[in-house]
């Protein structure tokens, strides 16, 4: 049986992180937002409770507020920022707005030896609040302090309850992972038990309770989410289970044949649908990019819908929702709906189907999904791949795309990439690739002159896509690649780099 930490979310930006050092650390944890009903974090049994920080203060009209009885559940907890004055406030100290708001860098001095800050040898941590403790409730001492924060980290081993100012989830806090896990191993005493060689066994375990004699349809794309998620319902109920793939004729250099080649190998039922024609002819003469965006979502949604409705006694529909939506969804004061990643969701799929779905990778991380894609025999290098936008390299050929320009671009992304992997630089990557732009420009090959288009490399840096860095590759790298592709992609003479980070660009030229 799993022990499961629970995370109370009081709205800070970066709880998810708290949910991802946690897993880091080998326990499975779950983030619930602090007005859920309380039943539910007492349903959840966990073995310890984490409350995040949070924007408010604590002294505030409507301030996010929990039940006192959570202190009654006798499970140790750990209070990080608001959740260090709530949890003060609550029991009895008292919190006030300090004059110096602390955001930044702040060294802690250790007070008392305590299991709680054992192997912290770097004592850099990183403060982000307004409102501080200025009385301790009974039974509370503090360990450690800073300059300005005399109670930086308390505890109460009588009760089990510990509380810091500062934030020890994210990079700045240099010791921050080795004090939750002090919290959950020395001082409540659990033991690591969360992988994904463990944790295989048990979601193929839930779906086959969940599916039962039932059938499924996945649609998969040849990226990691969906790949994984169809590895893992394969692993399940095997042929219950058809994957379609549909192929839009605008995938990168060779991609199409790679995930006809791996879903053979494993899925009983894989419909491979050969659509590129129709989706160029649909895209002929369009040079509008969010008009392209549609019309390849509205073709491809037609396409999958003809090729479900051949499964007529599907119950589930199958798809990678990741945990990050999950959270995103529920986040207090985010409160956005799940975002539907592009039209490989579902969205259109015929109402009389009434389909149910089938997420199972909701609570994994993106890691995650990718060590269970090792544990579950995908390739290595599906498995790693760079995300890829559903419309393809229809919107890296701004202008109107057609099938030769196609092809240029598959065989320049190539050498791009290809080299990228050679260099070691691939993981270190976010997202390469190559644009073929609608400029011609004149050049010399040879003792010819030539006139053809430009080509722009684009490699960024970043953590989920939202802002994103350019990639400073080594001048002497992007010479090679430039001279390779040149030489080596007729219909192209001239290559340059993008050199924009997001904001104020996009990573995607349209
Ligand atoms: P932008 O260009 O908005 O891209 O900075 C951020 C991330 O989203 C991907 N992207 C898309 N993915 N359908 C998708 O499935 C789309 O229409 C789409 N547009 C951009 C992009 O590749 C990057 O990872």
């Amino acid at each position: 049986m799993t022990q499961k930490i629970l995370i109370i979310d009081f709205g800070s930006q970066v709880t998810k992180l708290i949910a991802r050092r946690v897993r880091e650390i080998g326990f499975y944890s779950e983030i619930i937002n602090y007005h859920e009903d309380f039943t539910k974090i007492k349903d959840f049994a966990p073995a310890a409770i984490i409350f995040s920080g949070g924007p408010a203060s604590v002294n505030a009209d409507n301030a996010p507020d929990l039940s006192a009885e959570i202190f009654k559940l006798n499970i140790p907890i750990l209070g990080i920022c608001y959740g260090q004055q709530l949890i003060c406030r609550k029991l009895g100290g008292q919190v006030s707005y300090a004059d110096n708001h602390e955001y930044g860098k702040a060294e802690i001095a250790i007070l008392t030896e305590h299991p709680l800050l054992a192997d912290v040898h770097n004592k850099q941590v990183w403060m982000s609040h307004g409102d501080v403790v200025d009385q301790l409730p009974e039974n509370f001492k503090a360990i450690a302090k800073t300059d300005s924060a005399p109670f930086a980290v308390i505890a109460n081993d009588l009760e089990k309850i510990y509380a810091m100012q500062f934030h020890p989830e994210v990079v700045h806090t240099i010791c921050g992972t080795e004090i939750i896990k002090n919290f959950l191993t020395k001082i409540c005493a659990l033991t690591p038990d969360w992988n994904m060689h463990n944790y295989k066994d048990v979601a193929i375990q839930q779906i086959k309770e969940k599916v039962g004699t039932k059938k499924v349809i996945c649609g998969v794309s040849g990226g990691v989410d969906s790949t994984v998620t169809a590895a893992l319902i394969n692993a399940a109920i095997g042929e219950q289970l058809t994957c379609i793939f549909v192929d839009t004729g605008l995938l990168r250099k060779n991609e199409a044949e790679q995930v006809k080649e791996v879903f053979s190998s494993f899925a009983k039922n894989f419909i491979f649908v050969d659509a590129g024609e129709i989706f160029l002819s649909k895209l002929a003469g369009i040079s509008d990019p969010e008009q392209k965006r549609k019309i390849i979502g509205r073709t491809f949604i037609e396409i999958f819908d003809q090729e479900a409705a051949k499964i007529p006694d599907a119950d589930f529909l199958a798809q990678g929702t990741l945990y990050p939506d999950v959270i995103e969804s529920s986040h207090p004061t985010g409160g956005a709906s799940q975002t539907i990643k592009s039209h490989h969701n579902v969205g259109g799929l015929p109402e009389e189907m009434k389909l149910q779905l089938l997420e199972p990778l909701r609570e994994l991380f993106k890691d995650e999904v990718r060590a269970l894609g090792i544990e579950l025999d995908v390739p290595e290098d599906l498995v790693y791949r760079h995300p890829f936008p559903g419309p393809g390299l229809a919107i890296r050929i701004p202008g109107e795309i057609t099938e030769d320009k196609v092809k240029i671009l598959q065989e320049a992304d190539d050498i791009f990439i290809s080299s990228i992997k050679q260099a070691g630089l691939y993981q270190e990557i976010w997202q390469a690739f190559a644009v073929l732009l609608p400029v011609k420009t004149v050049g010399v090959m040879g003792d010819q002159r030539t006139y053809e288009n430009v080509l722009a490399l684009r490699a960024v840096t970043a953590s989920d896509g939202m802002t994103a860095e350019y990639y400073h590759f080594e001048h002497e790298f992007l010479g090679k690649v430039a001279t390779k592709i040149i030489n080596e992609v007729r219909g192209v003479n001239r290559v340059t780099y993008d050199i924009t980070s997001k904001p104020p660009g996009t990573i995607e030229w349209e």
